[in-house]
């Protein structure tokens, strides 16, 4: 059974209603249940990656997931400023997720990063989304947001300049399933091998 939702506290952040406060809340749950899902794949993808680029692609993720663990923290602890209370535990994540689980296991670096540009896609696309919505009532939540985005932009285009060909174009090409990012990333480096 996932993790209990607990009620809300009294208090919320100063200056705000505490129905804002809720919503913001609710928000940045979805934020930390896509954070918490993020660097638990960057490590499955740490731990998996194999062949010729293996140790460039294993040592780049190392600081992506300690960076995406610290985004999820401060999400976390944003939300329990808030007056609710965040819920960390993997059944509730996985209960509350609208997305599949990265479904890649043993594969070569290449293949991994292409479907890793399409997990950074969805994460960043929801991220823009949520800083529109919490920047109406609350600046705070919205610049938080906004540096995490910043980040993670930084990190896609690491894992976009493996995939960039020099005329600017991604052999992923606008794949927006990860097995078929990784199948066409596989495919376009060992064309050109
Ligand atoms: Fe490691």
């Amino acid at each position: 059974m996932p993790a209990k939702k607990s009620p809300p506290a009294s208090f919320t952040a100063p200056g705000m209603s505490k129905r804002d406060g809720a919503e913001v809340a609710t928000t940045l749950q979805d934020r930390l249940n896509a954070l918490n899902d993020l660097h638990l794949t960057l490590k499955h993808i740490h731990w998996n990656v194999v062949g010729p680029h293996f140790i460039a692609v294993h040592e780049m993720l190392d600081p992506q997931v300690d960076a995406v663990r610290a985004m999820a923290d401060e999400t976390a602890e944003r939300i329990a400023t808030l007056g609710s209370a965040p819920v960390g535990t993997p059944g509730a994540l996985v209960k509350a997720r609208t997305w599949d689980d990265y479904s890649i296991g043993r594969a070569p670096a290449i293949e991994h990063l292409g479907a890793l540009d399409v997990v950074y896609d969805g994460v960043i696309e929801a991220h823009r989304k949520a800083i529109e919505s919490a920047g109406d009532v609350d600046p705070i939540t919205e610049d938080m947001l906004i540096g995490q985005t910043r980040q993670m932009e930084l990190f896609h285009w690491f894992v976009r300049a493996h995939l960039e060909s020099s005329g600017g174009q991604l052999s992923t090409g606008g794949a927006e399933h990860e097995s078929t990012a990784a199948k066409r990333a596989g495919a376009a480096a060992r064309k050109s091998a």
